[in-house]
């Protein structure tokens, strides 16, 4: 919304929440999340034509196109429990719009949804007195946490989900409009409802998978000598596969792959396609697997245990660049060390908050520092998981001198220079790569 907010200046965008402290937040210019660029971007419209409020009841009345923003988690409970989306919030807002409309509106699905969500939206604010006429669209995003800005700026495309009627269209030209202040038109795309709502879980499907099918070939090159970066090189240098995506790592994260597959998984099964929904199901068990994996490595390597040493976890986000930890492997991996009696210590740049509350439960058997040469001494090992740059900027030397020996880095990322770091001392093992080891 700031972007749409900076790119179009004679339009006036209201962002409202019924988190009151978020809000204020947001209003006093200091941002509640941490993502490059967009402090920039929040101070140059902020009180021009962007503005945040609690009062959503207001904002629903004044608007004339309504973008729907909830949080669509997993379901905890009931049917499709674990996998189908929750749409309690969805719902609540739909009601809510229809309560407190009195012009006509266009609503913009923004949240992931599952296929076919628009239609119930549009059966609660049709189920009015009919004097206000409400058309819904969908507008799924496609940018990445750490690197929105530059995502929102230029993207890959802009999709629009709109109906084949006049109405419909009218809708969804205005909507074009607004992103033709900065996208080029050919890079809008405009299809049917349905479209819209399912390529946002195809993309993100199809994101996973390159992931969890270039994890699944590091465990075969751990197993043999082939090098996981040497094969991803050549097989992205193939245009039809291409160069990006193919990191081997020790797994994805994030708040949006696990569960639009998992929701995918459970469109396929309520249409009765159980091989669709077993196929889309394994990128998910890969990405599990991989992590499983990752600290049953840690505790082969460290001569299986690693009851009462001191373990440092380089960065808890699920990827550089953000606060954000949800779904971040580090949780699974950090878990599992603290049951094997580790004394786990986690440092992150800008995560560190987040991660003291994933992980509260597990009380003093963690320990938040955000200093990581703090974090490694004394420590038998680090295990790197997230890639941030500051982590491969740091003096190894330094930090080898104040580890417990023999000294190992586990790098989930391959993100250090390995030899270089075997080259000091440390015991090395990346994923998909054959370890550095004297041992
Ligand atoms: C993703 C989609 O990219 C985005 O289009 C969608 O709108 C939301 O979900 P995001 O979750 O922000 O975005 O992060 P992304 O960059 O896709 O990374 C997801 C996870 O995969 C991270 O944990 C990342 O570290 C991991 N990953 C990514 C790898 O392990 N290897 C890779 O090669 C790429």
């Amino acid at each position: 919304m700031a972007m749409i907010a900076r790119k179009c200046p004679e339009v006036r965008v209201t962002v409202v929440d019924i988190n009151v402290e978020r809000i204020a937040q947001w209003q006093s210019g200091s941002l509640p999340i941490y993502e490059p660029g967009l402090k920039e971007v929040v101070d140059e419209c902020l009180n021009r034509n962007l503005f945040f409020s609690t009062d959503v009841d207001r904002a629903i009345a004044e608007a004339d196109m309504i973008f729907v923003s909830v949080n669509t988690p997993t379901k905890t409970f009931g049917q499709g429990a674990g996998r189908a989306a929750d749409l309690q919030y969805w719902e609540k807002t739909a009601r809510q719009i229809l309560a407190n409309s009195t012009t006509d509106k266009i609503v913009v699905e923004k949240s992931t949804l599952p296929v076919r969500t628009a239609a119930a939206m549009q059966r609660i604010l049709d189920s009015g007195p009919g004097t206000v006429k409400f058309e819904v669209l969908s507008n799924p995003e496609f940018l990445a946490e750490g690197t929105a800005i530059a995502d929102l700026q230029n993207p890959d495309r802009v999709l629009i989900g709109g109906h084949a009627t006049e109405a419909g269209r009218r809708a969804v030209a205005a909507l074009v409009d607004l992103y033709a202040h900065w996208v080029p038109r050919e890079r809008i795309l405009t299809t049917n409802v349905w479209s819209a709502e399912l390529s946002k879980l195809a993309a993100n499907a199809f994101l996973a998978q390159r992931v969890s099918s270039i994890n699944a070939l590091s465990a075969l090159c751990e197993a043999t000598e082939a090098d996981v970066g040497e094969v991803a090189r050549a097989i992205g240098m193939d245009s039809r596969i291409g160069p990006r995506f193919l990191n081997a790592s020790v797994g994805f994260g994030g708040s949006c792959f696990k569960k639009d597959i998992l929701n995918l998984v459970y469109l396929c099964e309520s249409y009765g396609l159980a091989e669709s929904a077993a196929y889309w199901q394994q990128v998910v068990s890969m990405n599990d697997w991989q992590q499983d994996r990752f600290v049953r490595n840690m505790v082969g390597r460290m001569f299986n245990t690693v009851s009462g040493k001191r373990v440092a976890l380089f960065g808890f986000a699920f990827k550089k660049d953000t606060g954000d930890t949800r779904e971040s492997p580090a949780i699974r991996v950090a878990r599992q060390l603290v049951e094997e009696r580790a004394q786990v210590v986690v440092t992150d740049p800008k995560a560190l908050k987040n991660a003291a509350s994933d992980l509260r439960d597990l009380g003093d058997r963690v320990i938040f520092e955000p200093d990581p040469y703090a974090a490694a001494a004394g420590a038998h090992a680090i295990a790197l998981m997230t890639e941030w740059d500051c982590y491969a900027a740091l003096d190894y030397r330094r930090i080898y001198a104040g580890m417990m020996k023999p000294a190992f880095v586990f790098d989930g990322r391959n993100r250090l220079d390995h030899q270089a770091l075997y080259e000091i001392g440390f015991n090395v093992c990346g994923i998909g790569k054959t370890p550095l080891s004297d041992l």
